[in-house]
């Protein structure tokens, strides 16, 4: 077994697709879940199936479609919903139950009404149900972010004895630091006896804003399975975003971490997903905002000409962006003005940089943006190109 491969376990269908005003067809579903598939996503958590028919359908329908990641359905700590997950799950050639139960103190007191003792025997019982219709059995242990480290070893070495493979632990409120996170995560390496049984997953959210920082200190510390989900969709803040830690792994190579994702397919899944669940990402959005690769100072724009490595850490192709979608604004140099109209066709040694420059300037001063068509408009039908 490869120590270093991290697996990725995509939840835009379940977590992402929560979110009010997300929701998709069975169709879009599919389409996302081939798209998932062509980007070399591990596993696809499909959905809930006990939550509603139309959920229960598209584990189906997702199943029969998608051949090559694990198909995962989710399911509370009981059987009425283990069996619907399995009945969902029929089709699938590779299938995975993911079933849990709240672990932290506040969940067992105010949602459970319950002990831990109690709890921990109901988990233990699902994992056992669940091993009937699959070996494929994962356990989350809900709001592990706030559970107490020694109680939330002991369970987990309890599904873990009832056949759980994967063991995941939710930061489910985006609470934890980057350090208490790695360090949970570190705990349970060292006082679960049997860890070596399962693979460590971690799913945070981002209500802080560290679910990517958490997500990578759970990587540092021992989880092999990350949980995310395309543009971190998902309720309130958000959960990781795929495409940051996919690029996070991969620029950071020294580390000797790697996952299957073909990077390249990071920006038309990002548009899809995007446009379909109506979820617009904001500008600034790291790997795949429209200002991501977009140097608008003239500073950064003269650099990035002189050799990219300059203001660049990550190449714009790497994640399936043309890189000449630069922004010119009225902070844009004369050098970045003189790429952008070579790339259009102009041959400079025919044209006064200095005036196109100034009429530029001018121009820029009124639009806060100036694309390939403005361009256009500034050279005239004049004398410009050949
Ligand atoms: O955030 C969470 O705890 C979850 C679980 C259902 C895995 O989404
Ligand atoms: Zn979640």
């Amino acid at each position: 077994m490869d120590k270093n491969r991290v697996y990725v376990f995509d939840t835009t269908l379940r977590d992402g697709e929560q979110v009010p005003g997300c929701q998709l067809t069975t169709v879009e579903k599919i389409i996302v879940a081939k798209k998932l598939e062509a980007l070399g996503v591990d596993i696809i958590e499909a959905g809930f199936p006990i939550s509603s028919p139309g959920d229960f359908q598209s584990v189906v329908e997702i199943s029969k479609a998608v051949t090559e990641p694990v198909i995962c359905a989710l399911t509370r700590a009981n059987t009425t919903d283990i069996d619907a997950a399995a009945e969902a799950l029929r089709f699938a050639k590779r299938k995975r139950i993911h079933t849990g139960i709240g672990s932290s103190d506040i969940h067992i007191k105010h949602k459970f009404n319950s002990t831990r003792e109690q709890i921990v025997e109901r988990a233990f019982a699902a994992v056992k149900y669940a091993r009937k219709f699959t070996d494929d059995v994962e356990f989350f242990a809900e709001d592990a972010g706030r559970a107490d480290n020694a109680f939330l070893a002991q369970m987990i070495e309890a599904v873990i004895a009832a056949g759980a493979t994967t063991v995941n632990i939710p930061d489910t409120n985006g609470y934890c630091l980057p350090d208490q996170y790695g360090a949970k995560i570190k705990y349970l390496t060292e006082h679960v006896s049997n860890i070596d049984k399962a693979i460590i997953s971690v799913h945070c959210h981002n209500d802080l804003g560290l679910a990517t920082a958490n997500t990578i200190a759970g990587v540092m510390n021992g989880a092999r399975q990350v949980e995310c989900t395309i543009n971190g969709i998902g309720e309130r803040a958000g959960n990781t975003s795929l495409e940051e830690v996919a690029m996070i792994l991969k620029t950071h190579h020294g580390l000797g971490y790697h996952t299957n994702i073909n990077s390249k397919g990071i920006y038309e899944i990002s548009t899809l997903v995007e446009k379909m669940m109506r979820m617009p990402v904001q500008a600034n959005k790291a790997i795949v905002g429209r200002n991501a690769f977009a140097h608008s100072s003239g500073i950064h724009q003269d650099g990035v000409l002189k050799h990219r490595e300059n203001y660049e850490i990550l190449n714009p192709e790497d994640v399936g962006i043309n890189s000449n979608a630069i922004i010119l604004t009225a902070r844009s140099g004369r050098h970045a003005l003189k790429h952008h109209l070579e790339r259009l066709g102009y041959k400079m040694d025919k044209i006064n940089l200095d005036e196109v420059y100034q009429r530029f300037l001018e121009m820029a001063d009124n639009k806060k943006e100036i694309n390939d068509a403005d361009l256009l408009q500034l050279m005239g039908d004049g004398d410009s190109k050949n």
